[in-house]
């Protein structure tokens, strides 16, 4: 694999305080140099024996490689985050950060603080869209190596000094007024509208159940809390559940094998919540099977570990149940 340079995608000639000798000496020395190293780790690393190399080398190199890797995307975003006159927003992403910081103000003080807060140190800053919550959020990376697994980056400040102190010396807030005056809000807003066609991660499809609602632990987790009339089943074969030491406060457990013992001890006035260990298969073969008998039942996705995942209330297991 070799990795190509990028052309610069500003006009560093346009730029509004920035002048082209920054960029340049940044784009050559900088983004230049970690694509080179990237290249030259990459081809050490596909040619090393790694029979021949301990692992801890091996890790090393592994972990530059993400640095540099990081170090190439990040300045490739950086150069095409400038270029715009940084004021005017277009329609569409001023929409989105409205949606998502409630207004573009409280967006620019929010990254502005950040940038303040690495100036001294280094890092970046970022705008970045997260496809799996559908939303915008602002994220700040002290080094290359930390990028937000799942995030797309539509907005790049470099806070390491060499992209300011050529010309602004240690007066990093004259260089953020600045960057913040070339932000090519146009551009930033074709890579959001792009980043939003990125499917996020497949949630879990259960083909077999799609015909059976249900509801996730946050939601049976408010209505227990509201007080809501719910029949929480706890439907964890008895083999497991036997052994669990504890199971959810406000569940009885009833046996999966034995659906017909129980069935009429159900009331059909009110909400029947039925889960398993996982989520996967007897929670919701139960709800299938009460629907079909006229109950409205629905399972709890991610079952019994769903729950304990997001600290829900638990209670020793009670198998006091004859049924
Ligand atoms: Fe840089």
């Amino acid at each position: 694999m070799k990795y190509q340079l990028e052309p610069l995608y500003c006009r560093p000639w346009t730029l509004n305080g920035i002048s082209p000798r920054l960029i340049e000496s940044h784009y050559e020395n900088n983004y230049g140099a970690a694509l080179r190293r990237l290249n030259a780790l990459t081809a050490e690393l596909e040619a090393l024996d790694l029979d021949a190399t301990s692992p801890h080398l091996f890790r090393l190199m592994k972990q530059d490689e993400t640095n540099l890797l990081n170090s190439t995307l990040l300045h490739e975003l950086y150069f095409a985050s400038l270029g715009g006159d940084g004021r005017v927003l277009p329609e569409a992403i001023a929409t989105a950060i409205e949606r998502d910081f409630g207004s573009v103000d409280r967006w620019r003080a929010e990254f502005v603080a950040l940038a303040t807060a690495l100036a001294g140190g280094s890092g970046w800053v970022l705008l970045a869209y997260v496809p799996r919550d559908g939303r915008l959020i602002n994220l700040c990376a002290s080094d290359h190596s930390q990028a937000l697994a799942g995030g797309i980056p539509i907005l790049a400040l470099d806070m390491y000094e060499h992209a300011f102190h050529i010309e602004f010396g240690a007066n990093a807030t004259a260089y953020i007024a600045a960057y913040m005056r070339n932000i090519d809000w146009a551009a930033a807003q074709t890579r959001y509208e792009d980043a939003t066609n990125v499917n996020p991660p497949r949630s879990l499809e259960q083909q077999e159940f799609k015909d059976t609602p249900s509801v996730t632990v946050e939601e049976v987790q408010a209505m227990l809390a509201a007080g809501a009339p719910i029949q929480l089943i706890d439907t964890r074969p008895r083999h497991y559940s036997a052994k669990s030491p504890d199971m959810i406060a406000g569940a009885v457990w009833r046996d999966p094998e034995r659906v017909d013992d129980w069935i009429a001890t159900l009331s059909k006035s009110e909400p029947v919540v039925t889960f398993c260990v996982y989520g996967f298969h007897i929670g919701c073969q139960t709800a299938t099977t009460l629907r079909a008998a006229g109950f409205d039942a629905r399972y709890m996705s991610g079952g019994h570990f769903a729950w304990k995942a997001i600290n829900g209330p638990v209670k020793l297991f009670e198998s006091t149940s004859k049924l």
